[in-house]
C-alpha cells in the first residue's frame, strides 16, 4: 500500500469525539502507528470549553492508550489544580496521535515527531476542534504551537498570551510551555517559577471561558 500523505482518508466527516475516537484505531495517515502500541486519542469531556494540546503519547500514553498518564501528565494535572481549573473543564489532547520513539537497548527514547508527522496528524486535531468547539485552546510546547498555528512558534517570546487562531475553529489559543520542559529543570527555584508560570498562563487562557 503506498503512504498516504494525511490522515484525511480515516477522519469520518461531522464525527462526534466517540467517533474520531474509535476510527483513530486504524489511521495509517503516516508510518508512526507501525512501531507504537496504540493510538493514543484524547481524554476528557466534548462538552469543555478549554482544550490543552500536548505534542504526542509518550512510553507510558502508548502502552495506556492514554494521554498524559505518565510524569509530564502528572505535572500538567497538579499545576492545572493549583490553577483552580478542574479536571472535567478540559479536554486533553496532543499534535500526533502516535509515539514517535527510538530503541536505546531495551529502552524506548522519546523522538519529537517532525513537522510532516504534525502535517499529517492535524486532520485528527481539526475534526476534534470541529467537534468540541472550545472557547480557548492552550498549546503546550513548540510541536503543538506549530500543529494550532501553522507556524514556527519560539516559546519564549510568544507564551501567555492570547491570539487567535489561523485553524478552522477560530478558538483563541494560547501557547505555553510543555510540561515535560519543567520536568528538565535541575534547580528546584527553577522548577518552582517553572511551575507558577504555566499555572499563570493556564489561568490565563481558563479566565476567556471564565
Ligand atoms: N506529553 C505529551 O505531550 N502528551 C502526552 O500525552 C504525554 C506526554
Ligand atoms: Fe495517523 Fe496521526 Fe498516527 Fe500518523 S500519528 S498514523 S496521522 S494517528
Amino acid at each position: 500500500m503506498p503512504e498516504t500523505e494525511d490522515a484525511r482518508p480515516w477522519v469520518p466527516p461531522d464525527g462526534g469525539i466517540e467517533d474520531l475516537r474509535a476510527a483513530a484505531t486504524g489511521c495509517h495517515g503516516c508510518e508512526l502507528w507501525r512501531d507504537a502500541t496504540q493510538v493514543v486519542f484524547s481524554r476528557g469531556s466534548a462538552s469543555a470549553r478549554m482544550m490543552l494540546v500536548g505534542e504526542q503519547p509518550g512510553d507510558r500514553e502508548d502502552l495506556s492508550g492514554e494521554p498524559f498518564v505518565g510524569p509530564a501528565g502528572r505535572l500538567l494535572t497538579e499545576v492545572l489544580d493549583e490553577a483552580g481549573i478542574a479536571e472535567d473543564e478540559v479536554y486533553l489532547t496532543n499534535a500526533v496521535k502516535h509515539f514517535r520513539f527510538e530503541h536505546r537497548g531495551k529502552r524506548r527514547i522519546h523522538e519529537k515527531p517532525a513537522v510532516a508527522h504534525i502535517v499529517a496528524c492535524r486532520p485528527w486535531l481539526e475534526a476534534e476542534i470541529a467537534a468540541v468547539r472550545p472557547g480557548v485552546i492552550v498549546a503546550l510546547g513548540a510541536t503543538a504551537a506549530r500543529a494550532l498555528l501553522n507556524r514556527t512558534v519560539r516559546i519564549g517570546e510568544e507564551r501567555g498570551r492570547i491570539q487567535e487562531s489561523a485553524g478552522p475553529s477560530a478558538s483563541p489559543v494560547l501557547v505555553t510551555v510543555h510540561p515535560s520542559s519543567l520536568l528538565r529543570l535541575r534547580e528546584a527555584e527553577d522548577r518552582a517559577r517553572g511551575r507558577r508560570g504555566l499555572a499563570d498562563d493556564l489561568r490565563r487562557a481558563h479566565d476567556v471561558v471564565a
